[in-house]
């Protein structure tokens, strides 16, 4: 079986599994974690930030940044097909009290700062104020996009001119680093916090980092112990993400994938590919996405429906040129069949 269905299905590799086994540990809620400690701080320095928090997902990040920044029945402002918006359960709404104003973005997912500024409310007798702006790149939705430093500046300053603080959903940020070959603190440079998934393309079993400044990282310590999330001796799967930090470089090798496979999926009739900026290629199908995914998995190969007529194939570490190519062919199959 060919899994294309996400960057988050690879399993550890034998140096995460043995770093597990020899992690120094310590109870983390009160700070003794040496691995955590190590890794909280490696991911600080590397997204540009005093300070970070080792949370359980890129989700739980995302949600405690929110509930950090604002106060309950604020705005947030996002983009309309963004992940947290969408795909959180409507966690803003349930752990911050929040009212979503979603606004489209351009087609590759970025807010443009008119529409951010258009967006952005007063707080007075009878509307609630804006408590924050969330970005998010790479734009998972758009297809992966890699959204330019300076588009993130542009964003984050409009907000901040109204007094806006301004998360960035950095999920896949070490994508959008290396498809723009510029390091990952570049993009920070006007944003308030941001995340990091360490268990999506940089390999480790778990987990996701939050950084930001001192204080910030202090408040939301106490709004992850809130929401269940304050781990014991999680040196253990915390070891393998300070390895997952020093492998940014072969996400290089994903995208190179998601191009061949874009590649050799145009040239199939009936197929509309949609160019990849990094590890995610979206494909417009000639038939629903459920009935196309079918005969893709009675092929031997996996991938995720996005819309009625849209697929998404994610390339990651453990899909190899060959096992692309592989797959290429097998879709190809299914489409002449
Ligand atoms: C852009 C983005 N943000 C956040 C998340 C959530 O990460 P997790 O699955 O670790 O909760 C995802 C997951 O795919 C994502 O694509």
């Amino acid at each position: 079986m060919i899994d294309l269905r996400s960057d988050t299905v690879t399993k550890p590799t034998d140096s995460m599994r043995e770093l597990a086994a020899q992690a120094t540990v310590g109870d983390d809620v009160y700070g003794e974690d040496q691995t955590v400690n190590e890794l909280e701080s490696r991911a600080a320095e590397l997204l540009g930030f005093e300070d970070a928090l080792y949370v359980p997902s890129g989700t739980m990040g995302n949600q405690i940044a929110a509930r950090t920044h604002t106060e309950p029945g604020q705005e947030i402002i996002c983009e309309r097909d963004s992940h947290i918006y969408r795909w959180e359960l409507g966690g803003l709404a349930q752990h911050s009290g929040l009212q979503t104003r979603p606004i489209a973005g351009t087609d590759r997912g970025v807010l443009r700062p008119s529409a951010i500024a258009d967006g952005i409310v007063e707080e007075d007798a009878h509307r609630p104020g804006t408590g924050l702006l969330a970005l998010e790149n790479t734009h998972n939705a758009a297809g992966g996009t890699a959204i330019a430093p300076s588009r993130i500046d542009e964003g984050a300053t409009t907000a901040h001119e109204q007094g806006v603080p301004v998360h960035l959903d950095g999920a896949r940020l070490a994508n959008a680093a290396v498809a723009h070959d510029v390091a990952l603190d570049r993009f920070t440079d006007a944003v308030d916090s941001a995340t990091l998934c360490l268990s999506k393309g940089l390999g480790a079993p778990v987990g996701s980092v939050l950084a930001g400044s001192v204080s910030f990282i202090e408040r939301a310590r106490r709004v992850r112990k809130l929401l269940g999330g304050g781990m014991r001796q999680a040196g253990m799967i915390a070891a393998p993400g300070l390895e997952a930090l020093e492998s940014i470089d072969r996400l290089e090798t994903d995208h190179e994938n998601a191009t061949i496979l874009a590649d050799r999926l145009d040239a199939i009739d009936g197929l509309t590919v949609h160019p990849p900026e990094t590890n995610i290629l979206l494909v417009t199908v000639p038939e629903p996405a459920p009935t196309f995914l079918d005969a893709c998995a009675n092929a031997d190969v996996l991938a995720t429906a996005f819309d009625e007529y849209l697929v998404r194939f994610t390339t990651h570490r453990d899909v190899s040129r060959a096992a692309v190519e592989t797959a290429a062919d097998r879709i190809a199959s299914v489409v002449s069949a």
